[in-house]
């Protein structure tokens, strides 16, 4: 059996050390742009060049080494219709998103990030305590990752609040669904969680009009794609108070600009798109079992439905 592997970042050995280990009866050819491969079974790609399409026609499978299938679908009709796309569920991201998000909730809900700018200004002030009735937290997309995220949440007493496309019932969480149910969910949640895969339903979810309906004083956390906030809006919302702060590991481009406003904005804190990394030896083991299934002619879950773009 052959793989077809491309890494952006070039740094292909550590993946066929791991493939070594997880799926030894694998060959591992590394594509090269304009270098003729082998013809592959599987291919292993996350954001891939469009110079590999021709490549991905011909596998039985494309995994995608991530949770998010944008960077893939972005290509569309010229993808290759009938081949299964399969993303990566959980392997290791839940419990980052779960520390990345409880922290950020827990910074603003205790003011960590006034005190934080007060001790860097010298001054010793108790600020009053927010009141947990009032800092309900929603979260938008109730998946493999919003799910975790959810039940982190749940020991602190928050109330708790999801929002899906499609009805869920979760113990202890409020959950709101469809486009119908957005607008009751916005406006009780003080603080918002952004864990939707970008799709044409979801991008700019969070513009001017969507924020707003959010309680004054609200917090924005985006762990999900930059487009998915049109990025003016929430710098007025903010300057404007109706936003307290945010806190933002992906942007519209990434890096995110030296010269972008939200570098100079100290209510917005940003991190390098980390809240959750691909695992290489989780997601090669979760691959390796994906890819063993497909050959037994089983089920595999994380296939990518198309028509909805997650
Ligand atoms: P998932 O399991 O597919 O969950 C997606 C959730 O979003 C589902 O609950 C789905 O609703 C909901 N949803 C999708 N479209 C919707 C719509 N139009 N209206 C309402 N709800 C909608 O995905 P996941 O594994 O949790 O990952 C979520 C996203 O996190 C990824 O797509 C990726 O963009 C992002 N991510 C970011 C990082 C990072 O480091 N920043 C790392 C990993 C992932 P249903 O349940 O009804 O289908
Ligand atoms: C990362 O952003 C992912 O989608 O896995």
């Amino acid at each position: 059996m052959r793989i077809l592997l491309h890494r952006a970042d070039g740094k292909t050995e550590p993946w066929i050390k791991d493939f070594a280990k997880y799926l030894p009866e694998a060959e591992i050819e590394i594509w090269h742009a304009g270098e003729k491969n082998q013809a592959c079974d599987y291919a292993v790609v996350w954001a891939p060049p469009e110079a590999m399409l021709p490549e991905l026609s011909t596998v039985k499978a494309i995994f995608v080494t991530g949770a998010g299938v944008d960077a893939l679908l972005k290509f569309s009709d010229a993808l290759p219709p009938n081949i299964p796309i399969i993303r990566l569920e959980d392997a290791g991201m839940a419990v980052q998103m779960a520390e990345y998000v409880t922290h950020s909730v827990l910074r603003y809900f205790r003011r960590f990030d006034e005190y934080e700018a007060q001790a860097r200004a010298g001054q010793w002030a108790p600020l009053p305590q927010h009141n947990k009735e009032d800092f309900a937290v929603g979260v938008l997309g109730m998946g493999v990752l919003g799910t975790r995220v959810l039940e982190a949440l749940a020991p602190f007493g928050f109330p708790l609040r999801g929002w899906s496309r499609t009805e869920k019932n979760m113990p202890g969480v409020q959950c709101f669904s469809g486009a119908d149910g957005l607008d009751t969910f916005l406006r009780g949640s003080r603080v918002l969680v952004c864990m939707l895969p970008l799709t044409p339903d979801t991008s700019n979810i969070m513009d001017r009009t969507n924020m707003s309906k959010l309680p004054a004083g609200a917090y924005i956390i985006n762990v999900a794609r930059g487009a998915h906030i049109a990025e003016p809006d929430l710098s007025t919302l903010i300057k404007s108070g109706h936003i307290a702060a945010a806190t933002l590991d992906v942007f519209r481009n990434e890096p995110l600009p030296a010269q972008h406003p939200f570098w100079q904005e100290p209510r917005i804190t940003i991190t390098p798109h980390i809240s959750a990394l691909t695992l290489r030896r989780e997601s090669v083991q979760q691959i390796a079992a994906n890819i063993r299934k497909t050959e037994a002619g089983e089920q595999v879950a994380g296939i990518v439905d198309r028509t909805l773009g997650y």
